[in-house]
């Protein structure tokens, strides 16, 4: 049902990592989820374990239309993974092309997905606009854009809230894709209280977007060896700050997607 785009201007920002880590506290917390990986780094299967040598993944055959139920694979902690694949530069200039010239090859596999109910689809895609993410865009529901603590990250704020950070289109037009419905909300990462700039930053980040600022997650050591021991922070370091941080996100995504529940939802005090 619910497709939820991890995002950002910006590469490097945790994009990969909290998308992985959402996705299984979505599901820790009952839910059917799948993480579908959009970029070509094909880096979201790390966290979930699978092997640095496997180079299965859905985008290989998507001009072929495959069924990508058979794409899918299992991970220890139930969250289907469709992994984006090996993909050298050739193919991934290639894949661009095809789905910028056809947006379906992606779109209608991906709502045959959404179309089952209750089923989350947290989605990881490289930095700034891509023609995958533009594909992607009209179908999503909630847009989490992913910012660092520093000065460059609030200066991004508008161009993300235009949506030109994405490659969105901001009205219907004809040969153009459909307009974004989704919501757009955000969560500073790697923040570190004793900077000089942290608190400030994350002061003003909270002014700009209120309430749809979903959290911050600390700057934590725990993510980056959770990463090195291809694990998810929950699973490597339970009770980590990063964790509970992790969780408090994915609880706040889940609350944005309940129809009219923003007001109450997350939401981090300026
Ligand atoms: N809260 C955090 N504390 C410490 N390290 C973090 C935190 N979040 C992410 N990292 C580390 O930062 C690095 C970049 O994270 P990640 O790959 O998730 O970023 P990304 O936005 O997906 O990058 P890209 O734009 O290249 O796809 C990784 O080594 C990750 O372990
Ligand atoms: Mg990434």
């Amino acid at each position: 049902m619910p497709l939820i785009c991890f995002a950002s201007p910006k590469g490097g920002v945790g994009k990969t990592t909290l998308a992985a880590n959402v996705a299984r506290e979505l599901a820790r917390a009952g839910r059917e989820v799948v993480a579908l990986d959009l970029d070509p780094q094909n880096a979201l299967r790390l966290p979930f374990g699978v092997r640095l040598d496997d180079p299965a993944g859905f985008t290989a055959l998507l001009r072929a239309r495959p069924d990508w139920q058979r794409c899918l694979r299992g991970t220890p902690c139930g969250v289907g993974l469709l992994a984006h694949g090996a993909c050298d530069l050739t193919a991934a200039m290639a894949l661009a092309a095809a789905v910028s010239a056809e947006p379906e090859l992606l779109t209608a596999p991906l709502r045959g997905l959404l179309s089952r109910p209750g089923l989350y689809v947290v989605a990881d895609t490289m930095p700034g606009p891509s023609p995958l993410l533009a594909a992607a865009l009209p179908l999503a529901d909630l847009v989490v854009t992913v910012l660092l603590g520093d000065a460059g990250s609030v200066s991004l704020i508008p161009a993300v809230e235009s949506g030109a950070s994405y490659g969105a289109a901001a009205q219907e037009r004809p040969g153009q894709p459909p307009p974004v419905r989704a919501r757009f909300v955000y969560v500073l990462n790697q923040y570190d209280p004793r900077t000089r700039l942290g608190p400030p930053i994350a002061d003003a980040v909270a002014r700009h977007v209120g309430k749809r600022l979903l959290g911050r997650v600390y700057r934590d050591e725990n993510v980056a060896e959770a990463l090195a021991a291809q694990k998810l922070v929950a699973d490597y370091a339970p009770g980590s700050k990063a964790a509970q941080d992790m969780a408090q996100v994915a609880a706040a995504v889940a609350m944005w997607l309940q129809p009219g529940q923003e007001a109450a939802a997350g939401g981090v005090a300026a």
